[in-house]
């Protein structure tokens, strides 16, 4: 049995794809089991850039079965498109599997997911208006469709009509905007069925199959233990469970099934969207970062947020995912820094705070604590091991060690499948 989690230790984009894809070359499956096309996942091989968003980043290994489970919500014309890039680029997608239970989003979640936001005004989240949320909220008031529901296609009419009524009173009483025809998402969603039909089935069965076989199961974490609905820093958060309980929950099995927990970081911090950022950089710091980093976002092009790594939002993630290591990417964007400083505490009416407040009200009255590493100014892109850091590049990882009492296990030093090494 060798079940690894990977899971997001900020907040999202911290480079899971890339980790993911190096490590499916060893396993049989690679699981998605939460959110959905608000992702965007970058696989770099042989100079080629995929993007992926709910396909799961395994895909490019001629023999990895490939899951989307049942915790994940699907945009069926999003993930149709992926599938035809990627076949289009020789990707054979017989290995996809499509969990029955998956939850589907529709024009009105895409809808409703733009209109709540411009009413929430400066309160806004700053979703990726993909319809997630509303999906997730269907989900929970027991009225969302889902891919079972799609291949039936009387049981998906009836279905239908009744939502899109609902939500076209929400969307023009509620909203004032405009409603949408029931025929035309009829028609469009009754061909996405026929092209994904053969690729449902019940997920949880394959996946608890694979394992008892003693086979390799990655499972894919998508967003970051910041952005969880429950432990994330609410309201600014997604509406899924990025931490690694999310997996059993959204792939179908038990936790006694997961060995190892690794949780994906950079050399410093980004996010994308609303909310707070204690160790935020908005000076040339900052932008350095953004600049050397290609700090964009994957889905939405918005410029990513840069600052400081921050240890008090990693021993957090340590400690809601059970991590049992980490893999570090992007040390190489640092190159160039003199100093470099990482947040060890924050300071709260002149009292240390080690722990990441539950309440993100809390951080306003909280200052980061840093201390400061000198930096390197080597090319370190072509680095096979350790032992081709410079000295200051390896203190700076032991440092970061120490302050969260996990193991670095990994280490990234560019964007390719190459560019990694283990510690
Ligand atoms: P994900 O959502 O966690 O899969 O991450 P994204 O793909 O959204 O963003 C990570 C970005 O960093 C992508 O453009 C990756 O190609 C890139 N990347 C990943 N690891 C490294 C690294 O070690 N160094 C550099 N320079 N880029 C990296
Ligand atoms: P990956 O898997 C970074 C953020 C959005 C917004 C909040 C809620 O690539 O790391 P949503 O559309 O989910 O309702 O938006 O969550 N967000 C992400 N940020 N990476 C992601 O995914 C994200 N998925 C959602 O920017 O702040
Ligand atoms: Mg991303």
């Amino acid at each position: 049995m060798a079940v690894t989690a990977l899971v997001g230790a900020q907040w999202g984009d911290e480079g899971k794809g890339k980790v993911i894809d190096i490590l499916a070359e060893k396993s049989d499956m690679v699981v998605r089991a939460q959110g959905g096309n608000n992702a965007g996942h970058t696989v770099v091989a042989g100079g080629v850039t995929y993007k992926l968003h709910l396909i799961p980043s395994g895909i490019l290994y001629k023999n990895t079965i490939c899951v989307i489970g049942n915790g994940t919500v699907i945009d069926p014309a999003v993930v149709l498109e992926e599938m035809e890039s990627l076949s289009s680029r020789g990707v054979d997608l017989s290995r996809l599997k499509i969990d029955a239970r998956a939850h589907v989003i529709f024009p009105y979640h895409i809808a409703l997911d733009g209109l709540s936001e411009d009413a929430r005004g400066k309160a806004d989240i700053g979703t990726t208006k993909k319809g997630i949320g509303p999906c997730y909220m269907d989900k929970a008031e027991r009225i969302g469709i889902r891919m079972c529901d799609l291949i039936q296609p009387d049981v998906f009419a009836e279905k239908l009509k009744r939502n899109v009524s609902l939500k076209n009173n929400i969307i023009t009483k509620l909203y004032g905007g405009e409603p949408l025809d029931c025929d035309k998402i009829l028609a469009d969603y009754n061909e996405y069925a026929k092209k994904l039909a053969s690729f449902v089935c019940d997920t949880s069965v394959l996946v608890y199959n694979a394992v008892k076989q003693g086979k390799n199961v990655l499972f894919e974490g998508a967003q970051g233990a910041l952005l969880d609905l429950d432990v994330g820093t609410y309201p600014y958060v997604t509406s899924s469970h990025p931490v690694s309980g999310g997996f059993c929950v959204g792939a179908g099995v038990g936790p006694t099934l997961i060995k190892d927990v690794l949780g994906i970081a950079k050399s410093y911090t980004t996010r994308v969207g609303k909310g707070p950022f204690p160790t935020e950089l908005d000076d040339e710091v900052g932008n350095f970062i953004r600049e050397q980093g290609f700090e964009y976002g994957t889905t939405t092009g918005r410029p990513r947020r840069c600052g400081w790594l921050d240890a008090v939002i990693l021993r957090f993630a340590v400690r809601v995912n059970g991590l049992t290591g980490i893999a570090l990417n992007k040390l190489d964007t640092l190159t160039g820094l003199k100093k470099l400083k990482i947040c060890v505490a924050y300071e709260k009416n002149g009292q240390k705070v080690y722990d990441f407040p539950s309440d993100i009200s809390e951080l306003a009255d909280c200052k980061p604590v840093y201390e400061e590493y000198d930096g390197w100014t080597e090319d370190i892109t072509k680095a096979k091991s350790v032992k081709d850091l410079p000295k200051a590049a390896v203190a700076y990882l032991r440092a970061i060690e120490k302050l969260i009492d996990c193991p670095i296990k990994m280490v990234g030093v560019g964007p390719d499948r190459t560019q990694n090494f283990m510690l």
